[in-house]
């Protein structure tokens, strides 16, 4: 396929560079970028406003699953829009698509996770399931319990609550965070344990430090552990096995409750429609999704609860309890007839049996990634994966994050047909689900190319010696 679609870049880019402030943009150099405007779509493709064709590396930003231009998606969306374009959610109002898709989540969901609050993305999901732990605890009669546990390197959005339990340190250079209740501990990133250490061993330090920083704060007073299964946007970082479960195992005995952050893990990205227990042995308290539930198509999020927390609270002294927590747009009809259509495509598909077919594929070509002198680690599972590129790979140091050697490879691969998202020294990668073997191969061969290329470059410029 291309794309016909024609428009005038140089206006647009124009236009966006005057008037756009961009998530996450540098806002000193947003003038001198080229933005890449992506203007049509179709399947694992994305053409740009001149009509060049790319496979979409990142599949948009970890969530196009099902693929680009889904008639039927588009069908269901438009369809619901002229049924029931939207009521209020508050209270005991609700649509169709709201019940339905909170039924239907229940039945996905591992465990008795069974309640379903619905939210306008990832970070509202991350900010109101924290909100509800809180809550409980309140109601609970314990309203110490407020210390919010998490990891350096984790991702949780970008709200002023959910931001906070970021551990990106670049993120918070010039922002505001909360600081008073969140704790973060080491990340459980197994290519950067201390030299000479096993992975069994960086395990139990890993699952001491959580247990280390309970006994510290007083288990009274902590309410919640918070991780990603896979730390995503901290660079695909897959703590080492055993670790979730573990980890659970220490909030059980503390009475600390555990919520999975799936928004990126969810919905197929690694071949089940959740990842915590069929991949992690691991039934949390709380499973946060978003991004691939609509599989990008409209915003939506949502926090599952169990229904031990949901039935504490009718059991509990608090009559007049009210969660008062919500949006808008919580549970809103055309974003929750989007999340069934997306379910139902999924199933009718077998989309998630279909990444358990390719993903062994995918994960054998990103390994052989590895063997490039530029490459310190490659790590994935599923369909998401990262390229770390290191100065020196006996000592891993990785090149500074100004470098850029992420964009540059990144750059090499535009040109050759594939978009990936850089991050400093690093390069990941998350596919739409529906992508075929040789599209994968396709993908892998790019990426190759490029970081061949960006090593003679950097060869060239002195900045690196093999
Ligand atoms: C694990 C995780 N949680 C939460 C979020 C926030 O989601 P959103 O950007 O939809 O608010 C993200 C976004 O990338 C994420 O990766």
């Amino acid at each position: 396929m291309t794309s016909n679609l024609r428009f005038d870049t140089r206006a647009l880019r124009e236009k966006d560079n005057e008037h756009v402030i961009h998530p996450w943009g540098y806002l000193k150099s947003a003038d001198k970028q080229d933005t890449l405007l992506l203007a049509d779509s179709e399947g694992v493709y994305v053409y740009d406003t001149d009509g060049n064709k790319f496979i979409d590396g990142p599949g948009g930003m970890w969530c196009v699953n099902i693929g680009y231009g889904n008639e039927a998606m588009a069908q269901a969306i438009a369809d619901q829009v002229r049924q029931m374009t939207y009521y209020s959610p508050f209270g005991k109002l609700s649509t169709p698509p709201h019940a339905e898709l909170g039924a239907k989540l229940a039945e996905l969901a591992p465990g008795d996770l069974d309640r379903c609050f619905f939210a306008t993305g990832g970070s509202s999901a991350v900010d109101s399931a924290i909100r509800f732990v809180w809550f409980y605890f309140n109601v609970m009669g314990k309203p110490d319990k407020k210390a919010v546990i998490t990891r350096e390197g984790a991702y949780h959005g970008s709200t002023f609550l959910a931001s906070s339990l970021c551990g990106k340190a670049r993120d918070k250079t010039y922002m505001d965070v909360m600081t008073d209740r969140v704790h973060h501990l080491p990340s459980p990133n197994p290519y950067r344990r201390p030299d000479g250490m096993s992975e069994a061993a960086f395990l139990d330090q890993c699952v001491k430090d959580l247990e280390d920083k309970i006994l510290a704060l007083g288990p009274d007073n902590v309410a919640c552990f918070i991780g990603e299964p896979i730390l995503a946007s901290g660079g695909v970082i897959i703590p080492p096995k055993g670790y979730h479960r573990c980890t659970l195992e220490v909030c059980r005995k503390h009475g600390v409750l555990y919520i999975s952050d799936e928004v990126v893990t969810g919905f197929g990205r690694l071949g089940h429609f959740f990842a915590s227990e069929p991949v992690f042995d691991l039934v949390p308290d709380i499973i946060t999704c978003a991004k691939g539930l609509t599989s990008g198509y409209v915003p939506l999020g949502a926090f599952i609860a169990s229904e031990k927390l949901y039935q504490d609270v009718l059991g509990s002294k608090a009559e007049t309890a009210v969660f008062s927590n919500g949006f808008t747009y919580s549970g809103h009809p055309v974003a929750c007839a989007a999340g069934l259509k997306n379910i139902e495509i999924m199933e009718q598909q077998d989309v998630c049996g279909h990444v358990r077919r390719v993903s062994p594929h995918f994960q054998q070509r990103l390994q052989a990634l590895g063997k490039l002198p530029l490459v310190g680690d490659v790590r994935g599972v599923g369909l998401m994966g990262c390229v770390e590129m290191v100065k020196d790979s006996r000592t891993k140091e990785p090149f500074p994050w100004e470098a850029g050697v992420g964009v540059k490879v990144d750059r090499c691969c535009q040109e050759k047909g594939l978009i990936l998202r850089p991050m400093g020294h690093l390069c990941v990668f998350s596919p739409p689900l529906v992508i075929s073997s040789s599209q994968i191969d396709r993908m892998f061969d790019i990426m190759h190319e490029a970081i061949v290329e960006t090593q003679d470059e950097l060869t060239r410029s002195g900045a690196w010696t093999a």
